[in-house]
């Protein structure tokens, strides 16, 4: 059973009587991944950021999806990076070893018993590239990114899975595609660092070398699709010479939400993907219900809230970090998230790590992210708590958390500054609440709430719609009623 269908099968009623069966408090690891990289500056709004024609395939809020897969021996989790160094002017430091993106030839080398061979077509006597013809099954595709001395490698294979029947394979449309990455990726590359005039060098869907990348692909033309990656590769080395890439980057600032989607897919893939399944060991019922917010939702919080740069955004039970990613990727804020369960920290960090490298070979900035293992009732040892007073929005995805602990929230909200906005799945007020002389000092009274529905595909469990709530720390609504206790 997949993910989205196990979670939350107990009804709401069942959920409310539960007993918490793992002890508050449960003993804090401290420890912590923090990235703090140097930002580019952010003036003005992204470049074009269509498609020009082409349709790209899935929409990325559906493809970060868990994968089915289980882990194996040789997972790609022991994947080390390839380690690059970078040579500095002082010629008596050593050069520094960087960290570089894990390159998608690792990660499916790493799994290639579930995959095969994309191209039908891998023998060109036209080709007179350097290549060696036919395309065997380990070539690997080089592309070009738009950060200095960036690239990716890619397998020119496809995920396959065994049809119904169990006697043929068919293509894994829900698993990793690393034909449709590089191809996506040179789009997205064409449609948001490049200038009107920079573009009409690679043409567009309907010509040129944009348009054999969808041809041959569409063709599975291996040689001819390589070919015209190569001439892509070409023209942005040249731009990227000239330092074109790198003004079209700064003006583009944060990445719109389709990029950040593709973006925070490539790194899902490349960390998380292949151990998804660890993610279903939860205690059933409890507080550690594991599910997701996606991407299209998260986006929607990020306007409601109007957050931006300055802001300080914080997901109380954060799982594996994909909200955390998203909001710090598309405002480039603070952004934090604290998990008490060992596995989905344990990703969340290991996202962090290719999120900060990835965005690096996009050639954009990261925001301030930082993931804590550890418990966010446990104020005393949990030094989250300092940055939680400060934060403009936190968000809480409390569908699955027992009333206990929605209480004990609720009272940690009193510390909260005057404004900070709570983004909820359950409300923390009743729905007929009121602020009178005994409910004066609740924190249901300083809450000012609102309620939202969300559509069909906003959250991993279920694919009906819901509710969810945003609460306002809004203390002027006490006023009143001091004043008529305490008359001057
Ligand atoms: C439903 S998941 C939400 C993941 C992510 N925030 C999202 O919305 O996509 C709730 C998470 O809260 C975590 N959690 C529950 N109680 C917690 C606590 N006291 N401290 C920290 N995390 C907690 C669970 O382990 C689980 O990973």
């Amino acid at each position: 059973m997949s993910i989205r269908n196990k979670l939350y099968l107990l009804s709401e009623s069942d959920q409310k009587d539960k007993l918490l069966t793992m002890p508050f408090g449960l003993k804090k690891q401290s420890s912590s991944t923090t990235i703090t990289p140097a930002r580019l500056p952010t003036s003005s709004p992204h470049l074009t950021n269509k498609v020009n024609g082409v349709n790209k395939a899935d929409p990325p809020n559906l493809k970060r999806r868990l994968s089915s897969s289980t882990c194996s021996a040789s997972s790609p989790s022991s994947i080390t990076p390839v380690k690059t160094t970078v040579t500095t002017t002082a010629p008596t430091k050593k050069p520094k070893p960087m960290k570089c993106i894990t390159h998608s030839e690792l990660m499916v080398k790493a799994i290639k018993s579930k995959y095969r061979p994309f191209f039908t077509q891998t023998n060109d006597e036209t080709d007179d590239s350097p290549r060696s013809s036919p395309l065997k099954d380990d070539y690997v595709l080089t592309l070009e990114y738009p950060g200095t001395g960036e690239y990716e490698n890619f397998l020119l294979l496809k995920p396959i899975k065994l049809n119904a029947r169990q006697d043929d394979i068919e293509e894994d449309n829900d698993e990793y595609h690393p034909v449709n990455d590089i191809y996506q990726t040179a789009f997205w590359i064409h449609d948001c660092y490049l200038t009107p005039a920079q573009q009409a060098r690679l043409g567009d869907g309907s010509h040129g070398i944009m348009r054999n990348l969808t041809k041959y692909r569409n063709r599975r033309n291996g040689p001819r699709f390589a070919h015209a990656v190569d001439e892509f590769n070409k023209v942005i080395r040249e731009f990227k010479a000239a330092g074109e890439i790198a003004r079209n980057a700064k003006q583009l600032g944060h990445p719109s939400y389709d990029l950040t989607c593709h973006i925070l897919y490539q790194v899902y893939s490349r960390t998380v993907a292949h151990q998804a399944d660890a993610l279903n060991n939860y205690q059933a019922f409890s507080n550690y219900v594991y599910g997701e917010i996606n991407a299209s939702l998260v986006n929607e919080f990020i306007t409601k809230t109007n957050m931006t740069s300055k802001s300080v955004f914080m997901d109380l039970g954060c799982g594996i970090g994909n909200v955390v990613l998203q909001v710090a990727a598309q405002t480039g804020c603070e952004s934090y998230g604290i998990e008490i369960m060992e596995t989905p920290c344990k990703m969340a960090k290991r996202q962090l790590k290719e999120y900060a490298t990835r965005m690096k070979a996009w050639s954009l900035p990261t925001g301030k992210v930082h993931f804590r293992h550890g418990d966010f009732l446990d104020t005393a040892a949990n030094d989250m708590y300092t940055t939680m007073k400060r934060a403009d929005v936190l968000l809480v995805n409390n569908y699955a958390f027992d009333a206990t602990t929605n209480h004990s929230l609720a009272q940690m909200f009193l510390d909260l500054k005057e404004g900070t906005k709570i983004i909820s799945l359950k409300s923390f007020v009743p729905k007929h609440h009121k602020i009178n002389q005994r409910t004066l000092d609740m924190p249901e009274s300083i809450l000012k709430v609102e309620e939202f529905e969300y559509y069909s595909e906003a959250v991993s469990w279920t694919n009906n719609s819901g509710m969810y709530y945003l609460a306002t720390v809004d203390r002027s609504r006490l006023k009143p009623f001091y004043d008529a206790l305490y008359p001057k």
